[in-house]
């Protein structure tokens, strides 16, 4: 048995570590903050990753299999890439940039949508004692947790806040609220309401709960968005740290880093949630079982579908069409495009079609 801990309070999965400084980003006061050696230092994780740990080794003492995961390279890298942003900057044509990064640090503020979700009575749900595990602490602190970090909470800003400073520290303010609103809008994206709920998607099971089918199929898809993000993290860090491009000597780009520093516990939960499941064997509706590879499989293996699929072709297709408003009116529209896609790994065709060409510049 493992000598960590396995049941944990609310308050006790949202308490943080004490900094001696704050983080205060472009102005705003944010979570987390520094420790004496001016180690940036997480929201939220005086017991979060203790618990994380104590759960995942449980669940390994008494099912012996792995995590579930997926490898990082299953996602090609960002478009448009560091040589194609950093290109266009240069050139003048910050608009995509800066739209990129306001459509990031308002999709993360979406992220506080998950306190929303239904939970089910988990142990009528499962065969298998679920006491103590990661599942009973969804709604006990995890998902609330979760929540703050990317929307932040009271006064304190959050992910949402934080792309925003670094966005505005890059490009120096180089968009009003109204100018905000506009260019989401353009993206398919809006805030009226406080943020758009997720498209259900068709039930898989007719005999498994739909709030816990929807609840599975909501956190695959976060912690397929939770991992996939890291390239476009990673693609922001580098073309925020370069002070010949953007303003801020760095600083937009070590707000880029803080970020994914917090990310690491969002990822680590929801991986160790969903083997919890996948291990165990569901209650069906009609009083029998199902196992749980079956449904949690069937489940991430539709969310795989789409986030390498459909999702990245709609993300591509968006990401192109900014970059061609950007230089709309520009008289060397022609010759900025042909650069800009001679500089990537894939370009789009006159038929919308994409296809890989050997990166120039290189
Ligand atoms: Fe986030
Ligand atoms: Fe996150």
């Amino acid at each position: 048995m493992t000598s960590l801990p396995t049941e944990w309070t609310r308050d006790e999965l949202l308490e943080s570590l004490p900094v001696v400084e704050p983080l205060v980003a472009g102005g705003v006061h944010c979570h987390g903050g520094f420790d004496e050696a001016g180690r940036y230092v997480s929201p939220r994780t005086r017991n979060r990753w203790t618990a994380i740990e104590a759960w995942q080794q449980s669940h390994a003492e008494q099912f012996g299999r792995p995590l579930l995961d997926i490898p990082l390279e299953s996602w090609p890298e960002a478009y448009p890439n560091v040589a194609q942003a950093t290109f266009l900057v240069g050139a003048g044509v910050s608009e995509p940039i800066i739209s990129s990064l306001t459509r990031i640090g308002t999709v993360e503020g979406f992220g506080a949508m998950i306190r929303y979700s239904l939970i089910p009575d988990f142990q009528a749900c499962f065969e298998e004692d679920v006491r103590g595990t990661a599942l009973t602490h969804l709604d006990n602190g995890l998902f609330e947790a979760h929540a703050r970090d990317e929307a932040g909470y009271g006064a304190e800003g959050g992910h949402k806040q934080m792309w925003f400073a670094a966005r505005d520290i890059a490009f120096e303010h180089p968009v009003t609220e109204d100018q905000t609103e506009v260019m989401l809008q353009r993206m398919g994206i809006t805030t009226a309401g406080g943020g758009r709920g997720p498209m259900l998607p068709e039930p898989m099971f007719d005999d498994i709960d739909p709030n816990l089918e929807q609840l599975i199929a909501r956190m695959a898809s976060l912690l397929l968005i939770e991992i996939s993000a890291h390239h476009i993290f990673a693609w922001a860090e580098e073309v925020l740290a370069d002070p010949e491009l953007v303003a801020g000597d760095g600083e937009a780009a070590r707000l880029v880093s803080y970020i994914r520093a917090d990310e690491a516990p969002h990822v680590a939960y929801l991986k160790t949630v969903l083997t919890e499941m996948r291990d165990r064997a569901f209650v069906t509706t009609s009083g029998g079982t199902r196992p749980g590879e079956e449904v949690v499989g069937t489940l991430w293996e539709r969310a795989k579908g789409e986030s390498l699929g459909i999702r990245r072709q709609q993300n591509l297709a968006l990401a192109v069409r900014e970059v061609e408003h950007a230089v709309s009116g520009n008289p060397r529209r022609d010759d900025l495009l042909e650069e800009f896609h001679s500089l990537g790994s894939i370009r789009p065709t006159a038929s919308g079609e994409w296809v890989s060409v050997a990166p120039a510049g290189y």
